[in-house]
């Protein structure tokens, strides 16, 4: 039996003050729920803060995103130990937006190429995050124009099959992937929960393929794209689903914690 996972990924929100204030009333709407594991991802900036009022709690840190390397001339990068040191758990790799892939597109054409995540660049993060013992999240999910296309699976597969190439399988009990739909992340389309479980089921399968079975059978699968208080528990209750990673609902703690208690 995989226990629930539940990650707030607070994008680029909160300055540290009000990362403060938001993890003060998360921990005590949230920490009695210890049979669901719980995260919160604030940006970089706030991750010692986070961390320090969160030291007591059951509920861990995680961050957005890292480089691959583990120091040099990698100007504004940050590395796996670097957020080991600040107690991450947890650090979410190949988010969409980090991919230039928005669902609510609010950065122009000509800029998407800063955005540049790879399923190679994918692989790095998550080799130098297992090196450091940080569990990675992998997300994976289709575009709109390819879901039209009906590529959802083959764009899916190979995300995770260039992801974890080459990655030994018993380094990878403590990873999860997180399906999230490029057209319902920040867009309040979310993904109907028979074929989000479609979907995660699909990804256990391959992960049985590319890994084995055991691995396979232990990964948590996470569902993102417009998880909200009042449709978390539907999606959650789905045999295939492990639980969510939650952008805009995870910025208010009232509504992050009942996300939470549905789990
Ligand atoms: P959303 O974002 O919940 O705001 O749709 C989810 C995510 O991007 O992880």
């Amino acid at each position: 039996m995989r226990t629930k996972l539940v990650v707030g990924n607070w994008k680029m929100n909160k300055t540290v003050a009000e990362a403060s204030a938001c993890i003060e009333s998360c921990v005590k709407h949230v920490d009695a729920k210890s049979n669901v594991d719980v995260a919160v991802c604030p940006p970089f900036t706030a991750i010692a803060r986070a961390r320090e009022l969160l030291r007591n709690t059951h509920i861990q840190v995680g961050a957005q995103d890292v480089f691959w390397k583990e120091n040099g001339a990698f100007t504004g990068q940050i590395s796996a130990s670097m957020l080991s040191e600040l107690g991450c758990s947890y650090c979410i790799v190949g988010h969409s937006e980090m991919r230039g892939r928005f669902g609510k597109l609010e950065v122009s054409e000509s800029s998407l190429g800063y955005f540049s995540e790879t399923d190679h660049t994918v692989n790095l993060k998550i080799r130098a995050l297992i090196y450091h013992s940080i569990n990675p999240i992998l997300c994976v999910g289709e575009t709109e124009a390819e879901r039209s296309a009906g590529q959802t699976d083959e764009v899916v597969r190979r995300q995770l099959t260039t992801g974890l190439e080459g990655i030994d399988p018993a380094e990878l009990y403590f990873f999860s992937v997180a399906y999230e739909p490029v057209w319902a992340i920040g867009t309040g389309n979310t993904c109907e929960s028979a074929e989000a479980n479609r979907m995660c089921g699909m990804i256990r399968s391959t992960l049985a393929e590319l890994l084995n079975a055991d691995v396979a059978d232990v990964v948590r699968i996470l569902y993102g794209g417009s998880v909200r208080a009042d449709n978390s528990r539907e999606l959650f209750d789905q045999s295939e689903i492990d639980g969510g990673l939650v952008g805009g609902a995870s910025l208010d703690p009232a509504s992050f914690s009942r996300i939470v208690m549905s789990a």
